[in-house]
C-alpha cells in the first residue's frame, strides 16, 4: 500500500497517480471543439490523440504504431522477444461533451505501469501490450466496437460502407486517417498471442462510492443492443392540413421514446432503454416532420431479459407506427451478448486489490467495454475505479488523484504478479 499520512491517516497521492491525472488532462485538451470534449473515430483530432499516446508509450519503453484500424499499439517485450501477451488497454475515443476519464484512464494507468516496470528495468516472463482502443462509443457512425473486434478478428467488412451524419462512410474516414481500409484484417490477432485482456475503466456509477471504495472486481459486462428506428409519414403545411388528417413522423417519434421509457420504468429486472438522439426532417417551424431518425440502446444484467425486452419494445413502437399511419423500419445496429470475466483472472485481480489492502468487492458493468470483443480471443477481467457522483458520460465526470493512484498500485501488482491460465494461475477444480 503507497504512503499514509500520519496526521489524517489518507493516502499520500503518489508520483503514479500525478502523472495519470496530468496525461488525463493533455488528451482531454485534444478534442474538436474548444469548450468541450468531444473526440470521434477517426477524426483529425482522434490522430493527434493517438500520436500523442505513441508517445507516452515510446517514453514508456515499448514499440507503438497505429494498427489497420486506428487502434495504438503499444509492446514492451518480455524476458524472451516474441513471448505472448498480457494485454491491457482501454479506448481513447470519446461521447459527445464527454467527461475526460472515461477510457483514457485505462489506457493512460496502464503506460504509467509499463513506464514504471521500465523505470525499474522489470522485464516479465511475457510481454505487456497495451492497446488504445479507436472506436469503444460508436458515436460516430452506427455500429459500435471496430477497433476490438478487428483485433479480435471478427469485424464484419460490410461496415466500411457504414456512413457518419454527413455522409461520410468509414471507408473513406479511414483513407483520411492515413490508412488503407483494404487492409482492416491486419489488425486481427490470434488467441495464442495473447495470455489475457485485462482492462481498468472508471465505474461509471455511485456504488464504489456508496460502499467507500476506491476500487472493485467486475463480474461481468452487461449485454447491450442499439436500434436505429425511422419513421416515415407525410411532411405537410403546418396551418393547413387538420390535426386528424396528419401523418406526424416526429410525434410519432415522441409517442416511441415516452413508451420505452414507460417499459422500462416498469420492469423490475433491470431493463434500461435510452433514446440518445433523434433527428426530423425537413426539419422547419411551419412544416409537420415528414420523417424522424432515431436511435435506441436498451440493456439488461440478463440476456435473455433484455432479448424479450427488445422484441416488446419492437412490437410497441409497431403498434404506434400502425395506428398513427406511419412507415417504420428498424435495423439492430450492435449488438453484445453479456460477457462474463474470467474467473481464474478475477481471482488475481482480487489478489491484488486485496494486497494493497483494500476491500474486495465484486460488480457488474452496466457499461459496454472493448473486452466484450476482446473476449472472442482471450480471457477478461476489469478493474473499476469509484468516480465521483457516479457520474459519467458528462463533463463532471471525475476520478480523485488518490483513487486514479490506487487503481494504478492495483494494475501495476496484478501485472508483476500475474500468472497465465496454464501456469498454475488458474486453480483448476
Ligand atoms: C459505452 O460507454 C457504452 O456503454 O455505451
Ligand atoms: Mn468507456
Ligand atoms: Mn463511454
Amino acid at each position: 500500500m503507497s504512503e499514509m499520512n500520519a496526521q489524517t491517516g489518507e493516502r499520500n497521492a503518489s508520483s503514479l497517480g500525478q502523472e495519470i491525472v496530468g496525461r488525463i488532462n493533455a488528451l482531454a485538451a485534444i478534442s474538436e471543439s474548444p469548450g468541450n470534449l468531444t473526440r470521434l473515430f477517426l477524426t483529425p483530432e482522434h490522430r493527434a490523440a493517438g500520436d500523442l499516446i505513441m508517445s507516452w508509450m515510446v517514453e514508456a519503453g515499448m514499440s507503438a504504431r497505429l494498427d489497420a484500424i486506428g487502434n495504438v499499439c503499444g509492446r514492451y517485450e518480455g524476458e524472451q522477444p516474441r513471448s505472448p501477451c498480457l494485454m491491457l488497454g482501454s479506448h481513447y475515443d470519446t461521447v459527445r461533451d464527454a467527461g475526460k476519464w472515461d477510457g483514457p484512464l485505462g489506457l493512460i494507468t496502464a503506460i504509467s505501469c509499463v513506464a514504471d516496470l521500465n523505470r525499474r528495468g522489470r522485464r516479465l516472463p511475457f510481454a505487456i501490450e497495451v492497446t488504445g482502443f479507436a472506436d469503444e462509443e460508436g458515436v460516430r457512425f452506427a455500429s459500435t466496437l471496430l477497433g476490438s473486434r478487428a483485433i479480435a478478428g471478427t469485424l464484419n467488412e460490410s461496415v466500411l460502407a457504414t456512413k457518419d451524419s454527413s455522409g461520410k462512410s468509414v471507408r473513406e474516414a479511414l483513407i483520411e486517417f492515413g490508412l488503407n481500409p483494404d487492409h482492416v484484417g491486419a489488425a486481427a490477432r490470434i488467441r495464442g498471442e495473447l495470455l489475457a485482456y485485462v482492462e481498468l475503466h472508471i465505474e461509471q456509477g455511485p456504488v464504489l462510492e456508496a460502499r467507500n471504495l476506491p476500487v472493485g472486481v467486475v463480474t461481468a459486462i452487461a449485454g447491450a443492443n442499439r436500434l436505429a428506428a425511422r419513421l416515415t409519414g407525410m411532411a405537410g403545411h403546418a396551418g393547413t392540413v387538420p390535426m386528424a388528417l396528419r401523418r406526424d413522423a416526429l410525434t410519432g417519434a415522441a409517442e416511441c421514446i415516452s413508451r420505452i421509457e414507460e417499459l422500462c420504468r416498469a420492469d423490475d429486472a433491470g431493463l434500461v432503454g435510452t433514446v440518445g438522439f433523434i433527428h426530423a426532417s425537413p426539419g422547419a417551424t411551419n412544416v409537420i416532420p415528414g420523417q424522424a431518425n432515431f436511435t435506441i440502446d436498451i440493456r439488461a444484467p440478463m440476456d435473455s431479459h433484455r432479448k424479450r425486452g427488445v422484441n416488446e419494445i419492437v412490437r410497441q413502437i409497431e403498434a404506434i407506427a400502425k395506428r398513427r399511419n406511419l412507415a417504420l423500419q428498424v435495423d439492430v445496429t450492435h449488438e453484445n451478448r453479456t460477457v462474463p470475466c474470467a474467473p481464474w483472472l478475477k481471482q488475481q485481480v482480487a489478489a491484488a486489490v486485496a494486497a494493497e489492502g483494500y476491500g474486495v468487492f465484486e460488480l457488474p458493468s452496466g457499461a459496454g467495454h472493448d473486452g466484450m470483443a476482446m473476449v472472442d480471443i482471450a480471457d477478461v477481467a476489469m478493474i473499476f475505479v469509484r468516480c465521483r457522483g457516479g457520474i459519467s458520460h458528462h463533463p463532471d465526470e471525475h476520478v480523485d488523484l488518490a483513487d486514479a493512484d490506487a487503481g494504478a498500485r492495483v494494475l501495476l501488482l496484478l501485472i508483476e504478479n500475474f500468472r497465465p491460465q496454464d501456469d498454475g494461475g488458474a486453480k483448476k477444480s
